[in-house]
C-alpha cells in the first residue's frame, strides 16, 4: 500500500492560468482525443460558449417515478427548446422523447440501486456499448462512488465503460457521487474528481463547493455542475453563476428546474447564465419577467 503518512497537502492550483493543453480544441483536455470522441463532446459544448446546458431527468433509474417527472413524455419535451444535451436513462429516451430531435444524449449506464436500498453505492454497467452506440449516444454516464462502501465496483464499473468508450470514440461522463454522509467539501470533490479524471473520462459531473474554482484547476476535464435538491429559483440561479464563473463548462440540473413551478422559464434563464453571460441577478429578472 502507498505510504499516505507525511503527505504534503496540494495547493498550488494556479486558478487565474487557463489549461496549457487546448491543442486547438476550445474543450478542455480534448486536444489527445480522436476525431469521433471530439464530435460528440462538440455536440455537447455549444461550440460558441463552451458551455452546455445538461437537463437531467434520469431519476427514475433509482428513484422510481419522481415529482415533476411522472410523465416524461409531456415534460421532456417542452423544455427541449432550451437545453443542449438530454441525460436520461435508455429506457426513458426510447418510449418517451422522439427521436427526431437534435439534441446531444448524455444516456445513463450505471444502475443496481433503488430508493429501497440504504447504501446506494453498489451498482453495475446495465446498458452495453452496442446500445449506446445504437443510440447514437454522445457520451455515457457512471454514478461514482469515492470513498463509499462500492468505490471498487464503482471504478470498476467506469473503468469498463471508458475502455469501450474509447474502443468505439463515445466520451464518458463520469458522475461524482455523494451518499448523505458523505462530506460536500473542495477537499473530497478535488479527491474525487482528479481520481475519477485520471482514470480516463472526457468529463466530470459534480456539486458546486467553496474553493471550487481550484477544483476546476485541478481537473484536467470539463466539469459541469449537478443541479442537486430543489432550491428557490434565486438560490439555484446564484449556484448555477457562481458555478460558471468559477470555471464549470456547464449545468447539468434536472429538480431545479423540473421542479420549478416554471420550469420552461427556469431551464431559459440557466441557459442566459451559462451561454449569454448573465449574472444571477439578470437571470432572475429575466426569470421574473417572464413568469408574469
Ligand atoms: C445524480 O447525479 C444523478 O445523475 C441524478 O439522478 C440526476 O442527474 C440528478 O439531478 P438533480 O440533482 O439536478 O435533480
Amino acid at each position: 500500500m502507498a505510504d499516505k503518512d507525511g503527505l504534503k497537502i496540494a495547493k498550488d492550483y494556479h486558478v487565474s492560468e487557463p489549461f496549457a493543453n487546448m491543442g486547438g480544441s476550445y474543450i478542455k483536455g480534448a486536444a489527445g482525443l480522436d476525431w469521433g470522441m471530439r464530435k460528440h463532446l462538440s455536440h455537447i459544448f455549444d461550440p460558441k460558449s463552451g458551455n452546455t446546458v445538461m437537463f437531467a431527468f434520469d431519476h427514475g433509474y433509482f428513484m422510481g417515478s419522481t415529482a415533476g417527472l411522472e410523465r416524461l413524455d409531456i415534460v421532456v419535451p417542452k423544455l427541449m427548446p432550451y437545453i443542449d444535451c438530454l441525460m436520461g436513462t435508455r429506457g426513458a429516451l426510447r418510449t418517451c422523447i422522439p427521436a427526431e430531435n437534435r439534441k446531444a444524449v448524455a444516456l445513463r449506464v450505471s444502475s443496481g440501486s433503488s430508493m429501497l436500498n440504504d447504501d446506494l453505492s453498489h451498482e453495475v454497467v446495465a446498458v452495453d456499448i452496442e446500445d449506446a452506440i445504437r443510440m447514437n449516444a454522445d457520451c455515457m454516464a457512471v454514478q461514482t462512488f469515492i470513498g463509499a462502501d462500492g468505490q471498487l465496483q464503482s471504478l470498476d464499473n467506469l473503468s469498463r465503460v471508458i475502455n469501450a468508450g474509447f474502443k468505439y470514440s463515445i466520451p464518458t461522463l463520469g458522475v461524482v457521487a455523494v451518499g448523505k454522509d458523505m462530506e460536500r467539501t473542495d477537499r473530497y470533490f478535488k479527491l474525487a474528481t482528479r481520481i475519477i479524471a485520471e482514470m480516463g473520462v472526457q468529463m466530470v459531473k459534480t456539486y458546486y463547493c467553496d474553493n471550487f474554482e481550484e477544483v476546476v484547476a485541478a481537473c484536467p476535464v470539463p466539469i459541469v455542475v449537478a443541479g442537486g435538491k430543489k432550491l428557490p429559483e434565486a438560490e439555484a440561479l446564484t449556484m448555477a453563476y457562481r458555478s460558471i464563473q468559477g470555471g464549470a463548462r456547464g449545468l447539468d440540473m434536472g429538480r431545479n428546474i423540473f421542479q420549478s413551478d416554471h420550469a420552461v422559464e427556469m431551464a431559459q434563464a440557466i441557459g442566459k447564465i451559462v451561454h449569454e453571460g448573465f449574472t444571477d441577478k439578470e437571470a432572475l429578472e429575466f426569470y421574473q419577467d417572464a413568469i408574469h
